[in-house]
């Protein structure tokens, strides 16, 4: 039997992507339709399972180099000498900005954690998850981590203590995967440039905190149509900003043809996944069905906490 030592699952921003680099708030949280198991058992050798790759540690594919590092090190630091084989099993997307590397990076550190009975807080599992995230993402936010780590809405704000943000919304979120790898870092780098170069991707910037920092309140009033057009001017500054692309704005057409009350973007861009926010499940259902005809895959989850 499969030793499973830790269970996390992915994350969706709400809003917020791209500004909360630049220390704006951002909301997210968990997928837990999505999920990532970590298991380790001894081995001859240091091995790597997981989807795309299977095979010794130090041989590991491109994709998983930030995961690499942070095993090496780690086995480095404690002078752990005894050989593993570490299983990642998951149904979160790769690179689709839905957190798949951070889930990654915090379920393999816990079970690493917790197979050497090795004490840990919190903070332990940040300052190694971190590690992996900068080697992946370059200089992330931190929301990725602190999402999938607490499996929780937050309201998060780079460098502050995390939020944990409760959502009782009466309505539906519409996700759909445009089956295109998300490249975030690149994507991250393009902004950094266009903000160095022109300071009205600067005002663009503070304009998308302002809005993230309005649909705070519209989503403890509950008032999920205001924060549908808030989406939606939200979609139009990561389209400014150059982050957005043309199966992304195709996705975010058909469902706004078909009612939905907002969406956009969700994550890094230039691929990953878009949402789509629905009054009812019905209308959910109609949005998803049209989003099948074009999307890789197609989620619906309701806006309730308990259920996140
Ligand atoms: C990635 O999930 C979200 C971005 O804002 C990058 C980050 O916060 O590190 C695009």
């Amino acid at each position: 039997m499969e030793n499973i030592l830790s269970k996390t699952c992915g994350k969706i921003i709400l809003i917020g992507e791209h500004s909360v680099v630049y220390g704006e708030p951002a909301i997210a949280i968990p997928f837990k339709s999505t999920e990532l198991n970590v298991s380790i058992q001894k081995s001859k050798y240091n091995i790597i399972d997981c989807s795309f790759f299977y095979g010794k540690l130090e041989e590991s594919s491109e994709d998983l180099r930030g995961i690499r590092f942070i095993i090496e090190k780690f086995l480095n630091e404690y002078n752990i000498k005894e050989n593993i084989k570490i299983k990642i099993k998951s149904s979160i997307p790769n690179e689709r900005g839905m957190g798949s590397s951070a889930a990654a990076s915090v379920g393999v550190v816990k079970a690493l954690f917790k197979y050497f009975k090795i004490n840990y807080t919190t903070s332990n599992i940040k300052y190694w998850a971190n590690i992996s995230e900068k080697i992946v993402h370059g200089n992330p936010s931190g929301i990725d981590i602190n999402v999938v780590l607490n499996e929780k809405p937050v309201f998060f704000e780079k460098n502050e203590d995390i939020q944990i943000f409760p959502i009782n919304m009466d309505g539906y979120l519409v996700i759909a995967d445009t089956g295109k790898k998300g490249r975030t870092k690149d994507a991250v780098t393009d902004v950094r440039k266009l903000i160095d170069k022109d300071d009205k991707y600067k005002e663009i910037i503070r304009k998308m905190g302002e809005l993230t920092r309005i649909s705070k309140d519209y989503i403890i009033n509950n008032d999920i149509e205001s924060l549908g057009n808030v989406f939606n001017k939200f979609q139009s500054y990561l389209e400014q900003i150059n982050v957005s692309d043309e199966k992304i704005n195709k996705l975010i057409k058909i469902a706004r043809e078909n009612n939905a009350l907002g969406a956009k973007l969700t994550g890094g861009g230039r691929g990953g996944c878009i949402i789509a926010l629905a009054s009812n499940i019905g209308q959910a259902k109609i949005i998803a069905n049209k989003l099948r005809e074009l999307a890789a895959s197609v989620w619906i989850s309701n806006l309730k906490s308990e259920n996140l």
